[in-house]
């Protein structure tokens, strides 16, 4: 069983990386196959709605999103993590998702499938530097319109607010622990 991991944040030692990271361990220790996908790294342009993928569900644009969807097909369950930028997810992740519009395409238009894995879920962790929890909602609609457009059942998420500084969430081992059942409870 593969899990993915999908890092959104362009701090790659920061909060929501560690508890993707705890996360990641908890799918290990249940038994699976885990891959940490760092985002930022990735050089992933914005989709251009250029329409190139319109007859065929595949995008045209040659860059680092090409190594992603084999990736995005070829995983059982997902772990997606992003902390909250200015109400909704990273610029670096909503790249990654809007670049999903060649496979919403192929889902809706074409009829075709993506993937041959069946009963795919995913979860979706998040850290926002403010008190409130109403923060999360944009994020988590975005997320959820992503998994559907893949087939992926949106399993669980954990928010935490009030995290703010790079090692903040250091200072919290129950969310932690959270994390880690979280990726263990994915594969169980
Ligand atoms: C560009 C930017 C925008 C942010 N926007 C919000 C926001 O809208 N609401 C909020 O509560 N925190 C906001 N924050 C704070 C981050 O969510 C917080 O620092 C978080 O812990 C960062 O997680 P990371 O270490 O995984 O990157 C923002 C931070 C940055 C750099």
């Amino acid at each position: 069983m593969k899990v993915l991991g999908i890092a959104g944040s362009p701090r790659q030692e920061g909060n929501t990386c560690a508890l993707l990271q705890e996360a990641l361990k908890g799918a290990a220790e249940a038994g699976a196959d885990t891959e940490l996908l760092f985002i930022p790294g990735l050089k992933i342009n914005p989709c251009r709605e250029c329409g190139g993928c319109d007859n065929t569900g595949k995008c045209v644009v040659d860059d680092g999103m090409q190594a992603v969807y084999p990736k995005l097909r070829d995983a059982d369950h997902f772990i997606v993590a992003s902390p909250i930028f200015f109400g909704g997810v990273t610029a670096n992740l909503k790249a990654m998702i809007d670049r999903c519009q060649c496979l919403w395409v192929r889902k809706y238009i074409l009829k075709q499938a993506f993937s041959a894995k069946t009963n795919r879920r995913g979860v979706f962790i998040s850290v926002c530097g403010g008190k409130k929890t109403d923060f999360f909602q944009a994020a988590s609609l975005t997320i959820k319109a992503f998994f559907i457009t893949l087939d992926i059942t949106y399993d669980a998420d954990l928010f935490l607010p009030g995290i703010d500084s790079k090692g903040a969430i250091t200072k919290y081992p129950s969310a932690i622990r959270d994390a880690f059942k979280l990726g263990s409870g994915l594969c169980g």
